[in-house]
């Protein structure tokens, strides 16, 4: 796991009136807005018994007050008060009280931190311009993965999953699940991955959006702040200005698991009536890329690229590109040593991610800082030394459609292609209250695989309807 990179928090509107504790990089902090509405990040660990501050109470004067003795911290992680003693000056009581104090900004209604001790050395947050305009609606969606911030960035920064997993095949080209041509474009502070396809037609209530046969062009866009991607389809066809996006926010909790927080955009259907299939159809991908990423091994993120993997020309270059950002990271200091801190866990000491104010005056803290890798640890390539097959450069020796072989169920009801709604369906579901929606539209979607159909038909529904009446009567 990296320092100093700027990670999504939480969602501005997450914070209110209370403190919200919030684990990330395997360290746990504390969010609250000050007196002024400004974000504040601490370290939420109490340095005078180890309290945790998140169950404090958030006072007016925009200070934290400690659970346990009442110790009331600021959101620079200045000891304020020790109110057994109040009639002293906190550093006269106890000399050296503080807590680690974190950058944190809201913007484009995200909570962003700088996790790490030099804010102004990390890559900025991304631009997200579509965030002040009124052209694009926005809904948004939070979930964790049980899976390690790597696999689960992986599941995306991958074109040959979209035949495979989604369902979605490349029709312009002899084989439909090769990667297309795509131009990958590294910068300072992350890459970009152009291409042009033509996607199967769609169906139900998203045929209308683009005639068939026209082709589409994704650009990908990754920024090492936020581990945000940025995924831009120009959903009617090149040069029709109707565009699908989204934005994923990867936040590690720990080695293992990740926060994934997602903005879903579109200029077209911007009534509000269609958010529920807008998310419907994005969630499902996702929960299929979710599938796979909680399955994959190994289950803690690795410290770097393993030296004896696997990688192809030219459907590796992403992966290639993102490894090499990483290791940018690494050579800056900035990665956690993982051995060290499984050492520092198995005696059970507690370590702190390092807050600007270590960097200036290192000595003194209650709790030692997490140790961080000074060179490359023996498990993770140096990225010069990967090598890989450019299959390009080899002529084939096996016919263009060979493998061609059907599954043995012939309408495989676990397949992952896309299901899709017709719009009666989606009015039924738009009916019901809310919080039923979601169940609904699993059941639906579950019946509609197991009789191997990618259709979801108001009339389906109504027969699982009444199915479900008949059970209770
Ligand atoms: S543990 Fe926080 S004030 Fe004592
Ligand atoms: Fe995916």
């Amino acid at each position: 796991m990296y320092t100093n990179v700027w990670y999504v928090a939480a969602f501005g509107q997450d914070l209110t009136d209370a403190p919200v504790l919030v684990r990330m990089l395997g360290a746990d902090f504390v969010l609250f807005r000050d007196a002024d509405g400004k974000v504040q990040c601490v370290s939420n660990v109490c340095p005078h018994r180890g309290a945790s501050l998140a169950d404090g109470t958030l006072l007016k004067d925009g200070s934290l007050a400690c659970p346990f003795h009442g110790w009331r911290f600021d959101g620079a992680g200045a000891c304020t008060l020790i109110p057994s003693r109040r009639d002293h000056e906190v550093q006269a009581v106890a000399p050296g009280t503080r807590v680690d104090a974190y950058a944190a900004q809201e913007r484009y209604g995200l909570v962003w931190v700088c996790v790490g001790d030099d804010p102004e050395a990390a890559s900025p947050i991304p631009e997200i311009p579509e965030w002040d305009g009124d052209e694009f609606r926005f809904t948004q969606h939070e979930e964790v993965w049980e899976a390690n911030y790597h696999t689960a960035k992986f599941t995306n920064l991958d074109y040959v999953h979209l035949p495979v997993v989604h369902g979605i095949p490349f029709r312009n080209q002899q084989n439909p699940t090769q990667a297309p041509a795509h131009q990958v474009t590294v910068t300072e502070y992350g890459f970009t991955s152009v291409m042009q396809t033509v996607p199967k037609a769609s169906e139900g209530v998203w045929s209308t959006l683009r005639d068939e046969d026209r082709k589409v062009e994704s650009v990908m866009k990754f920024f090492v702040a936020g581990m945000t991607l940025r995924g831009q389809v120009e959903i009617g066809g090149v040069g029709s200005g109707v565009f699908n996006m989204f934005y994923e926010f990867s936040t590690p909790i720990d080695a293992e698991t990740t926060m994934m927080r997602y903005y879903f955009l579109r200029n077209y259907k911007r009534e509000e009536a269609f958010d529920t299939e807008h998310t419907r159809r994005n969630l499902q991908n996702i929960h299929q890329d979710k599938a796979i990423a909680e399955a994959q091994r190994p289950k803690a993120a690795p410290v770097g690229p393993n030296p004896r993997g696997i990688y192809t020309h030219d459907e590796d270059k992403i992966m290639l590109a993102y490894w090499s950002l990483m290791e940018r990271m690494r050579e800056r200091g900035w990665q956690i040593d993982r051995d060290a801190m499984i050492t520092a866990e198995h005696r059970g000491e507690l370590r702190v991610i390092p807050s600007p104010a270590r960097r200036h005056a290192p000595d003194g803290w209650v709790y030692a800082e997490m140790p961080r890798y000074t060179g490359r640890p023996a498990s993770a390539a140096a990225i010069s030394e990967l090598s890989y097959v450019d299959v390009d450069a080899l002529t084939p020796t096996r016919p263009a459609d060979y493998g061609s072989v059907e599954p043995v169920r012939p309408e495989d009801p676990k397949s992952n292609a896309t299901l899709e709604w017709e719009s009666a369906a989606l009015k039924v579901v738009e009916q019901a209250p809310t919080f039923v929606q979601p169940m609904i539209i699993e059941n639906a979607e579950k019946a509609a695989r197991q009789r191997g159909t990618n259709m979801v038909t108001a009339a389906l529904l109504q027969e699982l309807q009444a199915q479900q009446s008949a059970g209770r009567g």
